[in-house]
């Protein structure tokens, strides 16, 4: 599988602590059992890695911070095969005692080269990426990024993204960080290929759709909450993903909508 042919698919939440590397980890493992070949990336290289969220810090492998060189033509295929994995994805983030600050273009040419290595190339972008707002995005098949600094990379890559799912808590400070970061996204034309992913529970009664309208964006689906989430983190057990669970459904479901081809970019909107 070439570069060229890998999805990009981003998650982002609409605030801080929204779900939205829970739900990178469930739809990489959604694409994993519809058959693809998903590699899970955490963009926050600075630490409080996916990888501890997932129950896999202890395993042997390639982070961040060992990339801190990795410039130019990085061998995809060799980095993925190093990768700790976790429910058979390879994921790479950050070291949970060693945050890497990365040279400018180290970011994008690793996820380049990565894209070499799978079918579809999950980002789990901090929110970050959005407000840098940047022009063009990164062109995954070259690695070039436009723009400078950790932010611009994050914003190129968001523009590089085929899907950009926006996970927002129903909940109205949440709701209105949603609205935020569409009209960020409007800037680079990154909106076009946002869609929203609404995460209960709604103590307020907030209607999915109704969110749906409010923020402008189509609702790719509806995550429950699992309340023995926190505690299998907690042990170090990842989070549940089994076809009953929440997370496992939700993760089906994305995927389903990523396979399928459907997730075109909506029209601009003048
Ligand atoms: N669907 C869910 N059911 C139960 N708990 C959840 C769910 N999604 C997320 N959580 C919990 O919410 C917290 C935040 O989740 P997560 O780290 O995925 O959010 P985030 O948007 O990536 O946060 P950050 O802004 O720190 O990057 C975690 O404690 C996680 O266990
Ligand atoms: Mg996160």
């Amino acid at each position: 599988m070439g570069r060229e042919e890998a999805v990009v698919v981003g998650v982002i939440g609409a605030c801080g602590g929204a779900g939205a590397s829970t739900l990178a980890a469930a739809l990489a493992d959604g694409l994993r059992r519809a058959g693809r070949r998903p590699l899970l990336v955490d963009l926050a290289t600075r630490g409080g890695g996916i990888d501890v969220l997932l129950g896999i810090d202890h395993r042997e492998g390639p982070r961040w911070a060992d990339l801190r060189d990795a410039r130019g033509e990085v061998d995809g295929r060799a980095l993925a095969g190093l990768l700790p994995t976790w429910c058979a994805v390879p994921v790479l983030s950050a070291h949970r005692t060693d945050p890497a600050v990365l040279d400018q273009g180290v970011v994008v040419d690793v996820c380049s080269a990565l894209a070499d290595a799978c079918d579809v190339l999950v980002l789990d972008l901090p929110r970050a990426a959005l407000a840098a707002g940047a022009g063009g995005g990164a062109d995954l098949s070259t690695g070039a990024a436009a723009g400078a600094g950790a932010d611009a990379e994050h914003a190129a890559l968001v523009g590089a993204c085929d899907a950009l799912f926006l996970v927002t808590p129903l909940e109205l400070p949440a709701v209105a960080g949603a609205v935020a970061a569409v009209a960020l996204a409007r800037r680079s034309g990154a909106d076009r290929s946002m869609r929203l992913v609404a995460r209960r529970p709604a103590p307020g009664r907030l209607d999915p759709w109704e969110v749906s309208d409010v923020v402008g964006l189509p609702l790719a689906c509806v995550v429950g909450w699992d309340r023995t989430l926190a505690a299998r983190v907690d042990r170090g057990q990842g989070p549940p993903v089994g076809a009953r669970r929440p997370l496992g459904r939700a993760g089906r479901e994305l995927g389903a909508l990523v396979t399928a081809g459907t997730l075109a970019r909506t029209p601009a909107v003048a």
